[in-house]
C-alpha cells in the first residue's frame, strides 16, 4: 500500500472550514513550493498538498521520464501516474481529507501529469486546473473511462513552442469525449501563465463549487 512518505511533499491544512484540497504538481525542475503562490491564489483558504516528481533528469525533477522535449516515455508515465495516485489515496487517509474534493492544479509537467491523473485514474479527483497541458499519452487514444461530473480550466498559449495549443485543443476533445465538463482558454503567449489566465482560472475555481 502507497504511503504519504512515498513523496517529499509540503501540506498546508485548509484555513477555511469545509474548504477543497488542492492537489499541485510543479513543472520541470521546479520542486513542492514552487506552486504554493499558485495554489493559495486559485484557491483562497482550500488545503495545498504539494508533493515533488521522483523522476531527476540531469537534476530537475519532473513527474515522468522523457526520451526528449516533447516525446513522452508513456509506459514510464502510466506507472508514474499510479504511484502517485497512490499517493493521493495515501494523503487523504494521512490527513484526513474529503475524497470527493480534491482538485488537481498543474504547470507544464505537472499539468501533463495532472491530465494524466484525469484520463487515467477517474474519480480520484473532482476537477483541474491545468496550464500548459497536452495530451499525455501522445500516439495512444485513451480508454473510454466516465468523466462525467468532471470539471476542468485549460489554459494554453498559441505561441507555445513546447505544449503547442494543438495539443492543448486534443486534451480538451479527449476530456470532453469522455464526458468531463472542460473550459478553456487560449492566449497569445508562449509556455508560461499570464495573469488574465490565472484571473479567469480564479474565477472559474469560485463558481465551481468544489
Ligand atoms: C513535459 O515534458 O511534460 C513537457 O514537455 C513540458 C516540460 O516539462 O518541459
Amino acid at each position: 500500500m502507497s504511503a504519504v512518505e512515498d513523496f517529499v511533499h509540503v501540506f498546508e491544512p485548509a484555513t477555511r472550514p469545509d474548504a477543497p484540497t488542492l492537489l499541485l504538481l510543479h513543472g520541470t525542475g521546479a520542486d513542492e513550493y514552487d506552486l504554493l503562490p499558485l495554489g493559495r491564489a486559485l484557491a483562497p483558504g482550500a488545503a495545498l498538498l504539494s508533493p515533488r516528481g521522483r523522476v531527476d533528469e540531469n537534476g530537475m525533477n519532473r513527474w515522468f521520464r522523457r526520451l526528449r522535449e516533447g516525446v513522452f516515455d508513456v509506459e514510464d508515465l502510466i506507472a508514474r501516474t499510479a504511484e502517485l495516485a497512490g499517493f493521493v489515496e495515501a494523503a487523504v487517509r494521512a490527513y484526513d481529507l474529503d475524497p470527493k474534493r480534491i482538485v488537481v492544479s498543474g504547470f507544464s509537467n505537472g499539468a501533463n501529469t495532472g491530465a494524466g491523473l484525469l484520463l487515467l485514474h477517474p474519480g480520484l479527483v473532482a476537477g483541474a486546473v491545468l496550464l500548459a497541458a497536452g495530451a499525455p499519452l501522445q500516439g495512444r487514444e485513451p480508454d473510454p473511462v466516465d468523466l462525467s461530473g468532471t470539471r476542468v480550466f485549460l489554459g494554453n498559449g498559441t505561441a507555445d513552442p513546447i505544449t503547442t495549443v494543438d495539443q492543448g485543443r486534443l486534451l480538451a476533445e479527449q476530456l470532453r469525449g469522455r464526458g468531463a465538463s472542460v473550459r478553456r482558454e487560449e492566449h497569445p503567449g508562449g509556455h508560461q501563465v499570464p495573469a488574465p489566465v490565472l484571473d479567469r482560472a480564479r474565477e472559474w475555481f469560485a463558481g465551481s463549487d468544489f
